[in-house]
């Protein structure tokens, strides 16, 4: 098993993962429209840490950072259907919380949970209560209903992977 992360930087083997990715975000939610998916894993300013299995992508999260602003922002989380509750998800997003630290200087997170994924991202730590400074992250993201806004502070000395 392998956690890689990467944007659309013209890699053709990432242009293979992320397009892994992609269809797996397509299905695993619904409600978002395919053209969005593909637009924001396909952006050059978003970044993928993807579960990879024999050359597979099996997972991953497509996040937006804003370096300037010490923040990410979730755009897309899931592991595909018959990978799931095996523990792929904490993984990934521990890995993703250590690269975010450590490579792109954030101490926050910020997404827009769906409902029915608030009870994962609160296992992960992140919180409904928003904490981080509003003019760090007003203005950057945008609205959105039919989620939920949860943040996660991310430790700056943890460990998060052996
Ligand atoms: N609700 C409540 N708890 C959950 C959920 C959920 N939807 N999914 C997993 N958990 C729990 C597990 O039971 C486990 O608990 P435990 O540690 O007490 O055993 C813990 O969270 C972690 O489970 P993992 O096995 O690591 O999680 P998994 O690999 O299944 O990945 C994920 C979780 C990404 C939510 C996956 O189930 C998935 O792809 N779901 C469908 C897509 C989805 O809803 N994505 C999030 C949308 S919001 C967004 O993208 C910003």
């Amino acid at each position: 098993l392998q956690f890689f992360c990467c944007s659309n930087d013209g890699v053709n083997q990432h242009m293979i993962w992320l397009i892994g990715l992609k269809n797996i975000f397509a299905r695993q939610l619904p409600n978002m429209p395919k053209e969005y998916i593909v637009r924001l894993v396909m952006d050059r300013t978003h970044k993928s840490m993807m579960v990879i299995r024999n050359n597979h992508v099996v997972g991953g999260i497509t996040y937006r950072p804003y370096a300037s602003q010490t923040f990410g922002e979730i755009a897309f989380c899931a592991i595909t259907a018959d990978e799931q509750v095996k523990g792929y998800g904490t993984r990934l997003m521990n890995h993703l919380k250590q690269h975010a630290r450590d490579i792109d200087g954030l101490t926050h997170f910020l997404t827009y949970a769906d409902n029915n994924a608030v009870g994962y991202f609160l296992k992960q730590g992140f919180t409904k209560e928003i904490t981080f400074d509003k003019n760090r992250w007003q203005g950057y993201i945008k609205d959105y209903d039919g989620g939920i806004l949860m943040e996660c502070k991310i430790n700056p000395k943890l460990p998060y992977t052996d």
